[in-house]
């Protein structure tokens, strides 16, 4: 008798490409596994480390990835923090074509606010990694591709290059915390959103900041937790 199906869940990043295999409850069934993500971070390079990855982890039926920039019909159309050979590529059926396995691909904050959303009212999700994503859902519905990273914030900084990864290491924590402070305000205000979820490999910078308690922190792993519920509808 066929079992359930496993899902291999893929977070693409610009520091780190994780995955990890989920049950068909969404329980994981390894460890987390991680590779630092290869320069030039072309699609053949990215594709290599996901391959290696995958012989370290348990069989899988089906496949979810978080990828970061703006993806449409499994197709990415931008990746600021990768190499700009991404731009076109049809992700989805690359990977089904390399696993023969079928693949459903979508933003990467999206997919993390997938694991961590509580699915009432509307919801904010920030990650603080390399780049900043942002992703939004009312009652638990997404509302996909929200790109506030490349949003202007003043004289020509956008969000990105005043929280990412860049900015942390160039003006240091405290600074960062500052403007990522600034930026719930600013998101509170524009958004009214009742949750906002910070997440990504950063958010752990903020574990002793007194934030709203309306300020969730969450785990880098809601990245690839959140690639389950891609498949939820199955
Ligand atoms: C991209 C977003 C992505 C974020 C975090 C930004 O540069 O435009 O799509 O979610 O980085 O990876």
């Amino acid at each position: 008798m066929k079992s359930l199906p496993n899902t291999l869940s893929i977070d693409i990043g610009g520091t780190g490409v994780k995955l990890i295999v989920l049950d068909a409850k969404g329980s994981p069934l390894c460890d987390r596994e991680r590779e630092e993500t290869p320069h030039p971070a072309t699609p053949e390079s990215i594709f290599r480390v996901i391959e290696e990855l995958t012989h370290k982890v348990p069989e899988f039926d089906r496949i979810a990835v978080g990828f970061p920039g703006v993806i449409r019909d499994g197709i990415v159309e931008t990746a600021a923090n990768l190499d700009v050979h991404w731009v076109g590529v049809n992700l989805a059926s690359q990977l089904e074509q390399c696993f023969g396995k079928p693949v459903r691909v979508a933003n990467d904050a999206d997919v993390q606010g997938f694991g961590c959303i509580s699915g009432k009212g509307l919801e904010m999700v920030i990650t603080l990694g390399t780049g900043m994503g942002s992703a939004l859902f009312v009652n638990g519905v997404l509302v996909p591709n929200l790109e506030l990273a490349h949003h202007q914030l003043k004289k020509g900084m956008t969000y990105e290059d005043y929280v990412g990864r860049y900015a942390l290491e160039s003006v240091g924590k405290k600074k960062w915390t500052k403007r990522v402070q600034n930026i719930i305000e600013n998101t509170k205000l524009v958004w009214n959103w009742d949750l906002l979820h910070l997440g990504g490999g950063n958010a752990k910078l903020l574990k002793d900041v007194e934030l709203p308690d309306t300020v969730r922190l969450h785990s880098n792993k809601s990245g690839v937790m959140g690639g389950f519920v891609l498949w939820q509808d199955v």
